[in-house]
């Protein structure tokens, strides 16, 4: 089989390459000339985990190419994989659907004959039924099939997440679509991965009604932490004890300094938007939305405060920026929210972060940058966890005392373990254990 993946993004890239390890012979097509220019170089344009070895492998025994050509990346393919990016549109909250729409349109143009036109992107109800409408307009000689096929992995774990996903989801509307797609992902058969064919309507609901539980279970057990840190339980086994329930399940229960990332924030509020419209608002959501919000701008107010009357001129060491570990995606991350207020209040910051490739231009320009955890720790009066990468949690509570001026430390991920930091006479909290 052959297919094209239209976006070199974290999903486009990811999947075409795993794709490319099921067997299918796969073209991956971006606007970008430098991103296609780097990754036929080897480049990865992101960092996730063993995806340069899968890419470079599937390379080099010719299943995966790249190019900035359309049409070529169209000939003779058997589906058309969109993987274009859905931001939030300024204004409204809205995803913008140009690059969808846009996408669309330029693979019925250069199609030369009947294939399946697959959305992977994360696109609103409706969207295809739209997307279908453009591939009549433009190419009314042609049959070309629409199809959803929303994707669930996880940045840090993409590889691993999409070749073992709990399901995949293919909304169709016709028999064709569903036996390519069916064909494509024969490999998880093996694996007895569930395999839903719904319509197109419930497959792009689906995706956004599973983030948005994600996001209002992180959000829960945010707000259960906080009610523990007054109350004196500990939210690690409170949310162990209600994990063990299998209707509630033990995933997506760790606190935080409130969830980011590039898809939990913007497809909230898109639900949200799309829910307004129809006339049915989801007000969960759109509380867990609000409540999300204003948990970063209180994480900043719960740094400053712990620095004293006078957080002016403080210095803070900050560990970790992105949004989650393993990865150098810095969209939406709560450090986005959290560090300019602590600049603001006059609080010099110095942030480490094992991936700090986009950190930089996207944190303001007073944020200094430090080489390891501990040069960010140097002559600190705090430091403060933002991100849980593993290195963090090896780091000696002696060094990390020697090397800070002061002995406050704010664990907003709960990485350690707060006995030994007491031990070594340090002034140590975390969100939601006494
Ligand atoms: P991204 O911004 O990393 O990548 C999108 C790519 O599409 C960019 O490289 C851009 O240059 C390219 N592009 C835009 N218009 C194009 C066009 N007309 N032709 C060819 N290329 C074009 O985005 P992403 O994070 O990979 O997300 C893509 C979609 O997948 C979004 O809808 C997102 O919500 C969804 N999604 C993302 C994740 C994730 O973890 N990042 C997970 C599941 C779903
Ligand atoms: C998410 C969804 O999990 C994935 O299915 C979808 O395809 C894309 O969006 P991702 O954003 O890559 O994936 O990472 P995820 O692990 O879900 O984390 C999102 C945010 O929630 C991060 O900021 C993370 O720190 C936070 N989080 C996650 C918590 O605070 N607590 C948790 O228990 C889990």
């Amino acid at each position: 089989m052959r297919i094209a993946m239209i976006g070199a993004g974290y999903v486009g890239l990811v999947s075409g390459a795993c794709f490319a390890e099921f067997g299918v012979d796969v073209t991956v097509m971006d606007v970008d000339p430098a991103k296609i220019d780097g990754l036929r170089a080897g480049i990865m344009p992101i960092y996730e985990p063993g995806l340069d070895k899968l890419v470079a492998e599937n390379a080099r025994d010719g299943r995966l190419t790249f190019t900035t050509d359309l049409a070529q990346a169209v000939r003779g393919a058997d589906a058309v994989f969109l993987a274009v990016g859905t931001p939030t549109r300024r204004g409204d909250g809205h995803a913008d659907l140009t690059y969808v729409y846009a996408a669309a349109e330029q693979v019925a143009k250069a199609a030369e004959g009947p294939l399946v036109l697959v959305t992977k992107s994360t696109v609103p109800v409706g969207t295809g039924r739209e997307v279908q409408a453009i591939v009549r307009r433009v190419r009314p000689d042609l049959p070309i099939s629409v199809a959803s096929n929303p994707e669930f992995l996880r940045e840090g774990s993409a590889i691993g997440d999409f070749m073992r996903p709990d399901r995949v989801v293919i909304g169709v509307d016709d028999e064709r679509a569903l036996t390519v797609l069916k064909r494509l992902y024969r490999p998880l058969y093996l694996i007895e991965t569930p395999v839903l064919a719904v319509s197109i309507e419930s497959a792009e609901l689906i995706k956004y009604a599973a983030n948005a539980f994600l996001a209002t279970k992180i959000t829960f057990i945010n707000e259960i932490a906080d009610l523990c840190e007054k109350v004196g339980a500990d939210v690690h086994d409170v949310a162990r004890g209600m994990g063990l329930d299998g209707r509630i399940g033990r995933k997506f229960l760790h606190p935080g300094p409130g969830y980011g990332g590039s898809c939990f924030p913007k497809d909230t509020l898109a639900l949200a938007r799309t829910a307004q419209d129809a006339g049915v608002p989801v007000r969960l959501v759109e509380t867990t939305i609000a409540v999300n919000e204003s948990r970063k701008a209180a994480m900043a107010d719960r740094i400053l405060a712990a620095l004293g009357p006078e957080p002016a001129g403080k210095r803070v060491g900050v560990l970790g920026v992105t949004f989650k570990p393993e990865t150098d995606d810095m969209r939406d991350a709560p450090s986005l929210v959290i560090l300019p207020r602590l600049v603001a209040a006059g609080v010099e910051v110095s942030a480490y972060d094992p991936q700090p490739a986009h950190a930089r231009e996207a944190l303001p320009a007073a944020v200094r940058f430090a080489d390891s955890a501990l040069g960010a720790a140097e002559g600190a009066d705090a430091v403060v966890v933002l991100t849980e990468w593993n290195e963090f949690r090896a780091l000696s509570p002696d060094r990390l005392k020697a090397a800070m001026k002061g002995g406050v430390i704010l664990d907003l991920r709960n990485v350690w373990d707060p006995v030994a930091m007491r031990a070594a006479g340090l002034a140590y909290s975390s969100i939601g254990r006494p």
